[in-house]
C-alpha cells in the first residue's frame, strides 16, 4: 500500500517540497506520495482532519499555518514546543497526531554538516524576533556557539524571545550593533520580501563571517546580495536548510535518513541535469 504525505500551506503552489520528498522516496525506495494541499485561512483544523480521515500518514506544514498546528496538536515534541510551531505533522499507528518541528535542526545541519561551519567559539547573529527567529533559536542554542545575539527591529520581541531562551541570549535593537563583530549572521527576518534588508552597521561581519539567509530565492537574495557587499567569506541561502528540514521529516516518518547532496544539487537554479553533457 503506498503511504500518502503532503505538505500543507497557503499560497502552496511553489512548494518544492513534492519535488524533495518524490526524489527521497525514489532515492531510499519508500512507497510513498507526496501532495500539496492549499489550506483554507478560515478551517486549517477541518483541513488537517480530512487528509487523516483519507488515510494521510503525515503532513509538511508551512506559512502561515505553523502556529496554528502548533494550538492544533497536544503532542508535541521538545523542539515543536520551545519553536511555538509545528512543521511535521506524524500520524501515528493508532491515529493520533503528534507535531514535531525540523527547521532548526535542518539549518544548523546545512551549516555544519553541508557547508563545514564550526560552532565552536563563534560569535553567532539572529535577525529577527517573529516565528521564523523563534523556529531555530533553540538549535542554534545546542549547537553551542561562543555566543548568540538576537537583534530585532523592534527591540522588545527580541528580548521577549531571549528571555524564551533556555540558555544564554544577548538581544538589541540593529543600532546598539555598531562596533560588534560576528562569525556568523542568520537573516530570520522577512525584510527580503519586501525587497529590504534591515538596516545593519557597516562592519558587522568579522574576517571570515559568514551570512545565511534562511529564504531563497532563484536569484541571490537581497540579504545574501548585502553580505556580499560586506565582504563576506560565504553567502548562503535557505535552499539547504529547506532540504534538510525535508530530510528531517521524511526520517520521523520513513525511519531512514535519505542523501540531501543530491536533492540540493537537484534543485539549484542552473545546476545541469544528471546525465547531460
Ligand atoms: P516570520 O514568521 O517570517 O518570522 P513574523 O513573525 O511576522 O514572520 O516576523 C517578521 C520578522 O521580520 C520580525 O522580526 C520583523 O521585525 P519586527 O518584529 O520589528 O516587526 C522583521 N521584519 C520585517 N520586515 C522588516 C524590515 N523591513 N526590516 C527589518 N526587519 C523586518
Amino acid at each position: 500500500m503506498t503511504d500518502h504525505y503532503a505538505v500543507i500551506g497557503n499560497p502552496i503552489a511553489h512548494s518544492k517540497s513534492p519535488a524533495i520528498h518524490a526524489a527521497f522516496a525514489r532515492q531510499t525506495g519508500q512507497r510513498m506520495d507526496y501532495g500539496r494541499i492549499l489550506g483554507s485561512l478560515e478551517d486549517f483544523p477541518g483541513d488537517v482532519r480530512a487528509f487523516v480521515a483519507d488515510g494521510g500518514r503525515g503532513l509538511n506544514v508551512t506559512v502561515p499555518f505553523k502556529q496554528e498546528a502548533w494550538a492544533l496538536l497536544a503532542d508535541r515534541s521538545e523542539r515543536a514546543e520551545a519553536a511555538g510551531a509545528v512543521n511535521t505533522i506524524i500520524v501515528l499507528d493508532d491515529g493520533r497526531l503528534r507535531g514535531d518541528n525540523t527547521d532548526g535542526v535542518g539549518l544548523v545541519r546545512d551549516l555544519t554538516v553541508n557547508q563545514g561551519f564550526d560552532f565552536e567559539g563563534k560569535r553567532v547573529l539572529l535577525l529577527g524576533a517573529g516565528g521564523a527567529a523563534r523556529g531555530v533559536l533553540g538549535a542554534l542554542l545546542e549547537a553551542d556557539p561562543g555566543s548568540l545575539t538576537i537583534a530585532n527591529r523592534t527591540v522588545a520581541k527580541a528580548q521577549e524571545l531571549a528571555a524564551t531562551a533556555a540558555g544564554e541570549v544577548q538581544s538589541c535593537g540593529f543600532d546598539q550593533l555598531t562596533g560588534r563583530r560576528f562569525d556568523l549572521t542568520v537573516n530570520a527576518t522577512s525584510s527580503g520580501l519586501h525587497g529590504e534588508v534591515p538596516p545593519l552597521p557597516e562592519g558587522l561581519l568579522a574576517a571570515g563571517g559568514w551570512v545565511y539567509d534562511m529564504v531563497y530565492g532563484d536569484a541571490p537574495t537581497p540579504f545574501c546580495r548585502w553580505g556580499e557587499a560586506q565582504g563576506a567569506a560565504r553567502c548562503l541561502d535557505g535552499l539547504g536548510m529547506l532540504v534538510e528540514q525535508a530530510a528531517e521529516s521524511f526520517r520521523l516518518w520513513r525511519g531512514v535518513r535519505p542523501d540531501t547532496q543530491a536533492v540540493i544539487a537537484m534543485l539549484r537554479p542552473g545546476s545541469a541535469p544528471s546525465g547531460s553533457g
